[in-house]
């Protein structure tokens, strides 16, 4: 038996598959993110945005530049921090100004062994980095707030259902057999009514995901910034009308990744490859609505990098249209490609932002909106 089909056995010998999911990525020994060995990044299974270039928080030190130019230094909340390259990144870029524009900064990784490499790589900061686990240690504190969270919604659990008979049966997983495989069950009360909620109505046969627990999570995450609050969201995802459209997801979107190649059974080598789901916004939405906060746009990551600023930053760096075309600047270029790139990151990746208080002016300010940009 492996690990995992112990684990189910161990639970009465099935259970939903978001629970599977649940040990696959997360089990302290055998979870994907619990390994000794970073599973993405430059080195890894997959690339996110800021382990793809630095210029994706070169870009968002900008932000916050502009951000604290308006309301003082900020605190800025990295959550599902990584491996440190987002932080690494923005200080970098801050340098020698980054006390001004920062008052402190946190980290919220759930990995002790990613925590720990973070720690290391970022020893030396000239600002107070602090270190947690989870979202609920996070509290208000007395400075404006910006939340940052890439990726960290599509690396959650998910529950996966069928369509059938104008209803849904959710998956479980099932170690009868000796290994785990899929079984069918009528679903849970909170499956069923999360997916009428979301006022679709999946085809038969249509397989479709949800992460019951976004809209909790993302309410507690917003309500750590107090009244004064931006909050950016990077990841995966579509509004439910188009994440449930059986035109264009019938199968779902449960994906794994292991040495950047994508697969489609999660069942594979469970704790050796990454899953994930993508976020359907409207759960963050409805959390933002409940805390009171407004949206100040949802854009593929290629629309939010050049409204925060992407083209004068090359100017300033000398990296502009007029540069001299040698190695550096090409390999520059390439990088800044790979975000903007509309087959890949630039278009599937989007950028979430909503804002509380009088961070609603700034970040529209800051994000090009006043100046007559489609938003
Ligand atoms: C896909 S990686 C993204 C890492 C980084 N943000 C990036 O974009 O490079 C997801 C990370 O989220 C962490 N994570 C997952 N759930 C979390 C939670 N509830 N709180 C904090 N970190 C979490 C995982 O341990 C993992 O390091």
């Amino acid at each position: 038996m492996t690990w995992i089909a112990d684990e189910i056995e161990a639970r009465g010998g099935a259970v939903p598959f978001d629970e599977f999911m649940e040990l696959a990525l997360y089990h302290p020994e055998h979870g994907y993110y619990s390994s000794a060995e970073l599973g993405y990044g430059r080195g890894g299974d997959y690339l996110t945005a800021p382990t793809a270039s630095e210029w994706y928080s070169r870009i968002f030190a900008r932000v916050l530049s502009f951000t604290a130019r308006v309301v003082g230094p900020l605190r800025l909340v990295d959550v599902a921090s990584g491996d440190g390259s987002f932080i690494a990144g923005v200080l970098e870029s801050l340098g020698a100004r980054a006390d001004e524009v920062l008052a402190d900064v946190v980290s919220v990784e759930r990995s002790g062994s990613i925590r720990s490499r973070q720690v290391e790589r970022l020893a030396q900061t000239s600002i107070r980095v602090g270190w947690i686990e989870r979202i609920s240690e996070l509290k208000p504190a007395g400075e404006s707030t910006v939340l940052h969270a890439s990726e960290l919604y599509d690396a959650q659990p998910v529950v996966r259902v069928v369509g059938r008979d104008g209803g849904v049966r959710e998956f479980w997983i099932d170690v009868g057999g000796g290994a785990p495989a899929w079984s069918e069950r009528p679903p849970r009360e909170e499956v069923a009514a999360y997916f009428e909620r979301q006022r679709v109505t999946l085809e038969e046969g249509q397989i479709a995901e949800a992460n019951l627990a976004a809209d909790g999570m993302h309410r507690l995450l917003l309500s750590a910034a107090g009244d004064c609050g931006l909050c950016l969201v990077l990841d995966y995802g579509y509004e439910a009308r188009r994440l449930y459209d059986p035109r264009g997801r019938g199968g779902g979107s449960l994906t794994t990744f292991h040495r950047h190649r994508l697969g489609r059974d999660p069942l594979e080598s469970p704790g050796k490859i990454d899953l994930t789901a993508h976020v359907n916004w409207d759960d963050l939405r409805f959390a933002a609505k409940v805390g009171e906060w407004t949206e100040v746009g949802l854009w593929p990551l290629a629309e939010f990098l050049v409204r925060a600023g992407l083209e004068d930053e090359l100017e300033e760096r000398g990296l502009g249209m007029d540069a001299d075309l040698d190695a550096a600047t090409i390999t520059t270029r390439q990088e800044i490609k790979r975000l903007l790139d509309p087959e890949g990151m630039g278009s599937d990746l989007k950028v979430l932002i909503q804002a509380k208080g009088d961070m609603i002016d700034v970040a529209r300010e800051a994000l090009s909106i006043e100046l007559g940009i489609r938003s």
